[in-house]
Formats: structure tokens, C-alpha cells, sequence
């Protein structure tokens, strides 16, 4: 397809394949090309060829990614960086010193150390609130000098969903059509725009440590940020080129490929997690299963079918193990236990690829959150589910648990 057949009303399926992926105009390569340059050369002083005239500041293979992503996403301007927390460190630019933002309770454990440990000592204030509980939370977190409202759904760990489209009410309520208004930031690296579009649902700003699920093969490290808003889109373009955080053309081509198929590994992904937490919520050794598709049950997820937003319970799954099993171990012995007997599911930090992937967060990404009010406890196990066969995939999990 050409760049001006991608339309925002096409299916998810068509716009994975073709968005930003159109034959290059040069020769007709139906891969995309990777510029592999620093520099352009000029027609004249002062006068690039087309925009280019200099890689960090515009690159044709970066410029394909961020079409992509914005049109999966379902229109805008996408901004890419050289990680998802590179992302979060130029979003995290849009708030002022001496402005406050209010973050949802359960984030990744690097965007929390970010937010403390870089943005506080620069006088911006983060304040946690539990924004998939009380409704009146988020009301009475905000003040006059909020600037962001910053959440992932669902939020890692432990996969507690966020009404997009209540919040994005409640800041409305609040603070009318204020062009100053607080500006709603989701991370949808768990989602994927294949089950969620942020956006569409009233968020100004939508990311992704495109490492996960877009790349989707654990090969490399990247971020994507998208909106709708002129204005942010320049701002965020601007702190891109001058923080120059950006990725390079090889990793642009590896997330462009693995978008070709996102629609297929996601909707694998459910399936495998989804029989997961069934399994797991029938163990009478499983203490807690969180995943947003567990509709029924003693571990029915207590927010995700209130808001339908998301379209499939995800890939992730957490869950504490109880105390006992095999040898009478406390339930963080357990999950320790289990984390390292699994053989199929690979011990191991990140998610969103085709393999899966077990680990501990208080021990491994959130350790970074341990003695706040973001700790997770110490027996939560996470499972990235990947895409392999359910069979051996849920054999290998009751391995490690008979085992533990
Ligand atoms: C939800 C979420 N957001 C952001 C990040 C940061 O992304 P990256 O590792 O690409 O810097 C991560 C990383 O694990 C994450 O899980």
C-alpha cells in the first residue's frame, strides 16, 4: 500500500501490516529500507534534500516507525525515542518545575525511580494515587498545579485497570476547557493498541517501551510516544532532537518488522494467558491470579469488566503462590522456588516477546520501588505469556508449582 491509502478507519490487522511499510518509492523494496547514516548530503547550503540533514534530528526508517505507531494508535504524530524510558524522561519534560503530576500507584519500577530520583530534585512533585479505586481519588489529587496525569493500564504488576475514559472525564470536570488542564498520559506497553487505543478514549498522550510487545522478539530496546496535539507533538519533536534520545535505524527496522505481525502474536498472547489464569485461579495453592480476562471466580478481576475497555485480558499474568506446597515454604521461598524451576518459561526481566517469561518484581524490575508505597510483595510472581503451545506451557508451570 502507499502512504496516502493508510487511513485511520482501516482494521488494526491491515494498518500492522502496511502502515509506515509502503515499498520504497526508490526502488520498490517491499521491506523497509534502513538508512544507515549520521548525515545527507545538501543540495545547497542550507538546503537539504527533503527535511533530511542530519540523522539524529530525522531519519526515513525512524520517520516509517512513527507512522506506524501513530496510525495503530489511530491517528497523530508519533515521536520515537531510544527506549520507553527515554520517552518517559522527554514526557516527563512537560511538566514544569514546581508542578505536580499524579501517578497511578502501580508503574513500572524505572518510570517510579525516574519520576523521584530526576524529576523531584528538579522541583516537580509526583503524587500516587490508586486510580483504578475510589473514584473521588483522583478528584482530590489534583490541584492547580497538576500538570500531568500519568498511568499504565494495566499497570505493572499487578495489572489493576484504569478507566481511561473516566479519568480523562474527571480531568475535564475538573478543570473545563482550561487550556492549562492537566494532560493525560497512558502507557499502553501492556495493552498494545491492538486491545486498547488510549487516545480514542480521551488521553493527549499515549507511549510504549516498544521493547515489549511491538518489537515483540526480545531483541531490542525502544520507545514510541503518540498525540493527536500539534502543539505536544512539536514540544515532545523538540526534546527529542535536543535531549537526542533516539533510536537508531537497525532498531527502527527490527520494531517495524515485528509490527507486521502484532494482531496475530497478541491475539495468541490472550488466548495462552487468558488458559493460564484459569489454570493457575484452580490451583488450591495459588493464593491471588490477577488478569484482566478472569471475568468469574474467587480471582475474578475486580475492574476490567466494570470498563470494557480493552478488548482481551492481555498477556500478563501475576500471582502469589500460598504458603506450604511440597516443603512447607513460606510463599516467597515458594515463588523463588518456582521462578527458578520452570523450563520453558526463561527467568528473565522484561515482556512482550514471543517466549515467555517468569519473574519477580520486588527482586528484579521493581526493585527500584522497595520501602515505598509502590512495593509489591515479596512473593508476586509475573508471567509474560508468550506464544508457544498452552499444552507445555501450563505443564511447566504445574512442574514448578508441584515442585515448590
Ligand atoms: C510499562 C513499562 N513502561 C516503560 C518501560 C521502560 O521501557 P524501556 O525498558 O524500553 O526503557 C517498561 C520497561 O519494562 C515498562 O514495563
Amino acid at each position: 500500500m502507499r502512504a496516502d491509502d493508510i487511513r485511520p478507519d482501516l482494521a488494526i490487522e491491515t494498518l500492522a501490516v502496511h502502515a509506515g511499510q509502503e515499498p520504497d518509492e526508490a526502488t520498490g523494496a517491499v521491506a523497509p529500507p534502513i538508512y544507515q547514516t549520521s548525515t545527507y548530503q545538501q543540495d545547497g547550503v542550507g538546503r537539504p534534500r527533503r527535511g533530511y540533514d542530519y540523522a539524529r534530528t530525522v531519519n526515513p526508517t525512524r520517520d516509517r516507525l512513527q507512522r506506524a505507531v501513530a496510525a495503530l494508535e489511530g491517528g497523530g504524530e508519533g515521536i520515537a525515542f531510544a527506549s520507553g524510558s527515554a520517552a518517559t524522561a522527554a514526557i516527563a519534560e512537560l511538566a514544569a518545575p514546581g508542578s505536580e503530576i499524579v501517578v497511578g500507584d502501580d508503574v513500572y519500577g524505572g518510570t517510579y525511580r525516574y519520576l523521584e530520583r530526576v524529576r523531584r530534585p528538579n522541583g516537580v512533585e509526583p503524587r500516587y494515587v490508586d486510580l483504578a479505586g475510589d473514584p473521588d481519588a483522583l478528584w482530590e489529587a489534583l490541584t492547580e498545579r497538576t500538570q500531568l496525569v500519568w498511568f499504565e493500564t494495566p499497570t505493572n504488576p499487578l495489572l489493576k485497570v484504569i478507566d481511561i475514559a473516566a479519568t480523562a472525564r474527571t480531568v475535564r470536570e475538573r478543570y473545563g476547557d482550561r487550556p492549562d488542564r492537566p494532560l493525560i498520559v497512558v502507557d499502553n506497553t501492556f495493552a498494545t493498541p491492538v486491545l486498547q487505543r488510549p487516545l480514542d478514549l480521551g488521553a493527549d498522550l499515549v507511549f510504549h517501551s516498544a521493547t515489549k510487545y511491538l518489537a515483540g522478539h526480545s531483541d531490542t530496546v525502544l520507545g514510541v510516544a503518540v498525540t493527536r496535539d500539534p502543539a505536544i507533538a512539536e514540544r515532545l519533536r523538540f526534546l527529542q532532537n535536543a535531549m537526542g534520545g533516539v533510536p537508531g535505524p537497525f532498531d527502527c527496522f527490527l520494531v517495524l518488522r515485528g509490527l507486521r505481525t502484532l494482531h496475530l502474536r497478541v491475539e495468541r498472547h490472550v488466548a495462552n494467558a487468558t488458559a493460564i489464569a484459569h489454570f493457575l485461579a484452580d490451583r488450591p495453592d495459588v493464593a491471588w491470579v490477577s488478569h484482566p480476562g478472569l471475568v468469574a471466580g474467587p480471582h475474578a478481576h475486580p475492574h476490567a469488566p466494570a470498563t470494557g475497555q480493552m478488548s482481551g485480558g492481555g498477556g500478563m499474568v501475576s500471582f502469589r503462590p500460598a504458603a506450604g506446597g511440597a516443603r512447607g515454604r513460606t510463599a516467597a521461598e515458594r515463588a523463588t522456588a518456582i521462578a527458578e524451576a520452570t523450563r520453558i518459561f526463561t527467568l528473565a526481566e522484561s515482556l512482550g516477546g514471543v517466549e515467555s517469561l517468569i519473574e519477580i518484581p520486588a527482586r528484579m524490575t521493581h526493585a527500584s520501588v522497595a520501602g515505598s508505597p509502590l512495593e509489591v510483595p515479596d512473593e508476586l510472581i509475573r508471567l509474560s505469556v508468550g506464544i508457544e503451545a498452552i499444552g507445555d506451557l501450563i505443564a511447566d508451570l504445574a512442574n514448578a508449582l508441584d515442585a515448590s
